[in-house]
């Protein structure tokens, strides 16, 4: 038995009412960063075996890739590089000629209007995988907070003279923004954006990033410089610090599991927000999409409205290009 006419017209007109009335408007292509892996020293590019779709993309291939992302109607991406060269302390990380800085330069020359965000870190650059450089310490190493400010701030330096729009602090380390905003003003970069990794949490969600990094840590955990997920308060502590340290937006990564922390940032301060689904988050909806255990566009637009409606203005997503193309689509 179907319904009579009537109603069902009734009914369609609720729900196309229902549609204009949403307290949150479906997430745009405009709100969304796609990540880019650029790596050193190779002419092809390559899958990242824990992460299917998603790529190490050589220098050559940048602009293409940048191009190919603007024109899908995403606005940004966040750069990571990888190095051919790794030692201890990092050292081809602030190099002019280093490979995130070529790759700024390439694509802000090739397409100006993409808005470049470059991740500011040692993870990559430095033999043993940790964020910073490591001091000796009864029993083991620590991260060296002081020397490891020093060098994120040249390292955003270099990518602001690479012509950058933001430099994204993803280090955890105690200062980084204030150092890295002092230090790009006193270089004459005054209106280079800083996005702050401010709410980082120790997260077995990073797993596939780090194969895609070529970044996991040789000993040890980032546990002693990330956040504990069992703490709620000292999120907003930490992105408030930033704020007042200089950031332009803050972020809280990752971002499934972690709406409750979106939420109460943006509501508590009301400061530009970003959220990274990171590439676990990405991974285990691809894998099961591939199996065919999900509807994969259902999955995703849903997961992504939903970081909007917890507050986010931004969201850094893998599945960005996917995702676009899929809201065209919509309508
Ligand atoms: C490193 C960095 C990581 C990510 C972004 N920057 C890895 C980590 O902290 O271990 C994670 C991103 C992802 O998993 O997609 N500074
Ligand atoms: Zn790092």
């Amino acid at each position: 038995m179907s319904f009579p006419e009537t109603r069902m017209r009734d009914r369609r007109k609720d729900h196309a009412a229902r549609m204009r009335n949403r307290e949150t408007p479906e997430i745009t292509a405009g709100e969304l960063v796609m990540p880019i892996f650029v790596k050193e020293g190779i002419s092809r590019k390559k899958e990242i075996r824990s992460m299917p779709g998603i790529f190490q993309t050589p220098l050559g291939e940048i602009v293409r890739e940048a191009k190919r992302v603007y024109r899908s109607g995403v606005p940004a991406v966040i750069l990571f590089g990888i190095p051919k060269h790794k030692d201890e302390e990092g050292s081809a990380s602030g190099a002019e000629d280093g490979i995130v800085q070529k790759a700024i330069r390439a694509i802000k020359k090739e397409a100006p209007e993409l808005t470049v965000i470059a991740d500011v870190c040692m993870c990559e650059y430095t033999s043993h995988g940790h964020c910073g450089i490591l001091k000796k310490v009864r029993g083991g190493y620590d991260v060296d907070n002081d020397r490891t400010i020093k060098a994120l701030a040249k390292i955003a330096v270099s990518y602001a003279r690479a012509g950058a729009d933001m430099a994204a602090p993803s280090a955890m380390m105690d200062g980084q923004v204030k150092t890295i905003k002092e230090a790009l003003r006193a270089n004459g970069f005054p209106r280079t954006g800083i996005m702050a990794y401010s709410v980082k949490y120790a997260s077995s969600l990073y797993g596939p990033f780090r194969d895609a990094a070529e970044s996991p840590p040789k000993f040890g955990d980032r546990k002693t410089y990330q956040m504990d997920y069992h703490n709620s308060k000292e999120a907003i502590a930490e992105a408030r610090l930033d704020i007042g340290e200089g950031a332009d937006m803050v972020m809280v990564k990752p971002a499934m599991g972690y709406e409750d922390i979106i939420y109460g940032i943006k509501k508590e301060l009301e400061f530009p927000l970003a959220c990274y689904s990171v590439s676990g988050e990405y991974s285990m909806i691809k894998t099961a999409a591939l199996a065919g255990y999900i509807d994969e566009r259902g999955v995703v637009l849903e997961l992504l409205n939903g970081f909007k409606r917890a507050g986010a203005d931004l969201i850094i997503t893998y599945y960005a290009l996917e995702a676009a193309k899929w809201l065209k689509s919509r309508k």
